[in-house]
């Protein structure tokens, strides 16, 4: 392709023969999400830029450097969303949801995120996800844990891997941010520049560095979670708990904070080996997240899944790609009396939900047999002027090759309709 036709970089137009694809992972997602009561909401693809601050927190990476944010016309700042959470819950702080009614939302859409490119890391990309606001219960974590592990298998991306861990109450972090400040500080000449930062700023963050200096002391990090007190540590073993009742595997995985800082008690995070480079298929946790406006926060517990990563993982478990729909009949006309009654017959057919093709100039035989063909029709009608004067036409069965003659009366009959 012509470089002055291609898209912006991590960006990528998708062509009609993926999307069955695409298709299968969203029909299958909302076949699951019926089954657990969740209800699709749409919220717009751009918000006020403080939807993102206040409720991803300023010190996060999307929020520092990834957000795509511009100037409505009065000057106030909008930005693209980076994640489907903060404005679903700024839609859900106007409903009853804040006032403890669980409400179960799912959405399926465009985020935007001004990372470097690379396989399965684009800057508009495609998440499913699904909160759960209102209420808090160790239940409803381990529900939403068992919901995203039935929606990969049933999407054709098993072979997934749940980490858990818990980020506790914020009540209960002091003493675990003080040892894990304690632990980092002797070190953090060697750690890169954005840890050194983050050692006084967020040193929770410092968990979540992939950089390489960084990993031997990250390693070596004492466990947070096991500095918490009950109230942090009882609600964890709980979601453990019920998840083992249910015979859903998971590995505890202490270092796990993910990349947003609503998150409070459960988070998760689902690695599949389809993916190279990045290995979060998807990722999500229970949150309390603040809401412009309001003064408290919202909570709730949720996941979201990248849609491009749900494909990879399919590619990888050699998933069939589904086969576009062909057209059921290919209609051949011969002269151009044949073109103009075949232009109507075209129309009458698909008026009746019959999938019809036809070249729309007059054309040899031959190239409109080759066109049926690259079309993959399942039947081809041929009409020519002897056979228009006596009201038939000759119907062939692509699959077999065999062939008939037709009262053009009839036609539609022939498809059941
Ligand atoms: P997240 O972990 O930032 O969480 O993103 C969730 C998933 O979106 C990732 O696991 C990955 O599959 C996909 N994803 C993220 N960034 C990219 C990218 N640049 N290119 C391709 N795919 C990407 C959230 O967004 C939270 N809102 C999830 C959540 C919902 N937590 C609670 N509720």
């Amino acid at each position: 392709m012509a470089k002055n036709s291609a898209p912006p970089p991590g960006t990528g137009d998708i062509f009609p023969e993926e999307i069955p694809s695409w298709l299968a992972i969203e029909n299958g997602a909302r076949e699951v999400f019926k089954c657990f009561g969740y209800g699709e909401i749409r919220t717009p693809v751009f918000e006020y830029t403080e939807v993102f601050q206040r409720g991803l927190g300023d010190e996060t990476e999307v929020v520092k450097k990834e957000m795509y944010t511009f100037e409505d016309r009065g000057g106030r700042s909008l930005t693209l969303r980076p994640e489907g959470t903060a404005g679903v819950m700024r839609a859900l702080s106007g409903t009853e949801a804040m006032n403890g009614v669980e409400s179960r939302v799912f959405y399926i859409g465009p985020m935007f995120r001004g990372e470097r490119p690379s396989a399965g890391r684009r800057r508009q990309f495609h998440q499913i996800g699904v909160e759960n606001a209102g209420r808090v219960a160790p239940a409803l974590d381990a529900e939403s844990i068992t919901l995203i592990a039935r929606l990969l298998d049933h999407v054709g991306a098993g072979g997934y891997q749940i980490l858990l861990n818990t980020r506790g109450v914020k009540e209960d972090r002091k003493p675990a941010e003080d040892a894990l400040r304690e632990h980092f500080a002797p070190v953090i000449d060697s750690m890169c520049e954005d840890c050194r930062e983050r050692l006084s700023r967020n040193v929770w963050r410092i968990l979540d560095c992939k950089q390489p200096q960084c990993q031997k002391h990250i390693e070596a990090a004492p466990d947070a979670a096991s500095l918490f007190g009950p109230a942090s540590r009882d609600y964890f073993n709980e979601v453990c708990d019920i998840l083992t009742d249910l015979e859903i595997p998971f590995k505890i995985e202490p270092r796990l904070v993910r990349g947003l800082d609503y998150y409070v008690h459960t988070v998760f995070e689902l690695t599949h080996p389809g993916l190279g480079g990045q290995s979060a298929i998807a990722g999500g946790g229970r949150y309390e997240l603040a809401v412009p406006g309001q003064n408290r926060p919202i909570v709730g517990v949720g996941f979201a899944a990248g849609v491009e990563r749900l494909l990879m993982a399919r590619e990888y478990n050699k998933i069939p790609v589904p086969e576009p729909e062909r057209p059921q009949v290919y209609l051949v006309s011969l002269g151009k009396e044949a073109l103009k009654y075949n232009i109507r017959l075209a129309d009458t057919l698909r008026s009746k939900g019959i999938y019809t093709m036809l070249e729309a100039e007059e054309k040899s035989m031959k190239s409109q047999m080759r066109s049926a063909d690259r079309l993959k029709a399942s039947n081809v009608l041929i009409l020519g002027e002897n056979e228009l004067a006596n009201g038939v036409c000759v119907l062939k069965n692509m699959a077999d090759g065999s062939q008939k003659n037709i009262a053009l009366a009839d036609v539609a009959g022939e498809f059941g309709k």
